[in-house]
């Protein structure tokens, strides 16, 4: 039952990357509220009760730990929870589909679909359900449809909240967002059920920061951030291949044109390609959503931002190989991080994914260490696991290799010891930064040949 003690019941179905955080944010800020976090992975449910989280996310035990048992709490009894919430959130995952009608562009909603009957069933009393997840504009109505079928008398209203926070950064940018989006029917019990979610935000951000808008454009504002930021990596890639053509140096570029405030300065930083669960994801639905209003031009224009993507990815093994003679068959070779970016273990979509496959494909040995993200790596490469080596220690992973290669901009990669790295390579030894994290005459001087992305090579032979 309610406790009495708590003035409201936040639930959240999906306990993964965005829920987790997300919730233990609002426990941590909110005392008065109880918030549970149920899911359908029993194990994962076991691990946020514990000092070893399913995620790594800078900050994130501490504020787990504030609220843990105090006002967060974690659940696999989705039903009982449900039937208690007067708030739920639902975070479950929405992954791009992979069969029938819009495989590989449109949102596979099944996950969505199941949660909302589940609710349905489980529901006594009035709810507001929140979406969390990443979802196709519209999907609000087919919700509302689902779950205000019944006879019961029992109403739902259905409010989008999509998540802006990045890995690696979620706990500040849910403590400090830059803005809280909350779309809702523009009917009286929709801009009420609205209200309710703008006083949760309200305990901790500045009410000018939240932003309220019809759910239409809630949903489609989310898919079009993610589309924006990825369109700022796969403009700045694009111009570091024309780069590495002339003499021009794409840091340079990137700062002046950054200091343009039209432009600004973030996000443009070329590397060897963007990852994570989001951006292709986002963008493939975009481009599914344009095509099904025969919107061509439009799903065309967007698309090109995942191709370039895909371009980057492969020209930076095609550089590989291009530098070590056209062959690296029987080539030993290191590569520096497998999370899609740093301070997370998160390998979704991670270019290293593309590299690591592509160079294995060309016969390459293939070393990789990363400080959090080897577990994921493991899991990813499962089918060509006895081709490719795990190596936590840095060091240890360059020993004998012929090349290294920069995947991810974890901070301790710039500061290792890359002559002792150096005198325990085969040469000539080569060093591909893809992420441009590295002091590239200070690596030439040691005797490397130095590979940057959009930056000119500087070669010993
Ligand atoms: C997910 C979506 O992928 C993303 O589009 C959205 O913006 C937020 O939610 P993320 O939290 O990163 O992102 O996903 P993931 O870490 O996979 O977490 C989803 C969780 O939902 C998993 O723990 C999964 O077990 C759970 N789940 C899934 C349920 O509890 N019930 C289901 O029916 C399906
Ligand atoms: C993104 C959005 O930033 C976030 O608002 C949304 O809620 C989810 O998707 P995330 O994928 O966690 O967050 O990380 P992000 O920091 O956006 O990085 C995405 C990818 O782009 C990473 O692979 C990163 O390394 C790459 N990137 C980022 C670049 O290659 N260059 C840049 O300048 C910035």
């Amino acid at each position: 039952m309610a406790e009495k003690k708590f003035s409201k019941n936040i639930l959240c179905i999906g306990a993964g990357y965005v829920g987790g955080p997300t919730m233990a944010v609002i426990a941590a800020k909110c005392p008065h509220y109880k918030v549970t976090i149920v899911d359908i992975n029993a194990e994962k449910i076991r691990q946020w009760q514990t000092d070893d989280l399913p995620i790594y996310e800078p900050g994130l035990l501490d504020i787990v730990k504030q609220a843990r048992g105090r006002n967060l709490f974690f659940s696999t009894e989705i039903e009982t929870n449900i039937t208690d919430a007067d708030i739920i959130f639902v975070s479950v995952n929405t992954p791009t589909k992979n069969f029938g009608e819009g495989a590989g562009k449109s949102a596979d909603l099944q996950y969505w679909e199941k949660t909302a009957r589940t609710i349905l069933k489980a529901s006594k009393s009035d709810k507001i359900i929140v979406e969390k997840s990443t979802l196709p504009v519209r999907t609000a109505s087919a919700m509302e449809r689902i779950v205000n079928s019944n006879d019961s008398g029992v109403h739902f209203e259905v409010v989008s909240n999509p998540e802006f926070l990045a890995e690696g950064t979620a706990i500040m940018d849910l403590e400090q967002p830059d803005r809280v989006l909350i779309g809702s029917r523009e009917t009286d019990s929709g801009r009420k059920a609205r209200q309710e979610i703008v006083d949760i935000y309200a305990n901790w951000v500045p009410r000018e920061r939240i932003i309220t808008s019809n759910i239409w454009s809630s949903e489609l504002s989310k898919l079009v951030a993610n589309a924006f930021l990825a369109q700022r990596i796969s403009s700045i890639n694009s111009i570091s291949a024309l780069c590495e053509k002339t003499e021009a140096d794409i840091s340079e570029v990137a700062y002046a044109i950054g200091m343009d405030s039209r432009i600004g300065s973030k996000f443009l930083n070329a590397s060897v390609g963007f990852g994570g669960s989001c951006f292709k994801k986002d963008i493939l639905n975009l481009v599914y959503i344009a095509e099904s209003y025969g919107l061509r031009e439009v799903a065309e224009y967007w698309e090109n931002v995942i191709k370039i993507n895909e371009y980057q990815e492969n020209r930076f093994v095609r550089k590989m190989i291009a530098a070590m003679f056209n062959t690296i068959a029987g080539k030993r070779i290191a590569l520096f991080g497998f999370a899609f970016k740093a301070d997370t273990g998160d390998t979704r979509e991670a270019p290293a994914i593309t590299v690591t496959r592509k160079l294995v494909e060309e016969h390459a040995q293939v070393v990789i260490t990363d400080p959090q993200a080897l577990p994921n790596a493991k899991k990813d490469l499962e089918d060509i696991l006895d081709r490719v080596e795990f190596e936590p220690d840095p060091y240890k992973a360059a020993l004998g290799t012929h090349a290294l290669g920069i995947l991810t901009e974890w901070d301790i990669y710039r500061t290792l010891d890359y002559r002792r790295i150096y005198d325990n390579m085969i040469k000539p030894a080569f060093i591909f930064d893809g992420r441009n994290i590295l002091d590239h005459d200070k690596l030439f001087e040691i005797g490397f040949n130095v590979y940057p992305i959009g930056k000119p090579a500087q070669s010993h032979i």
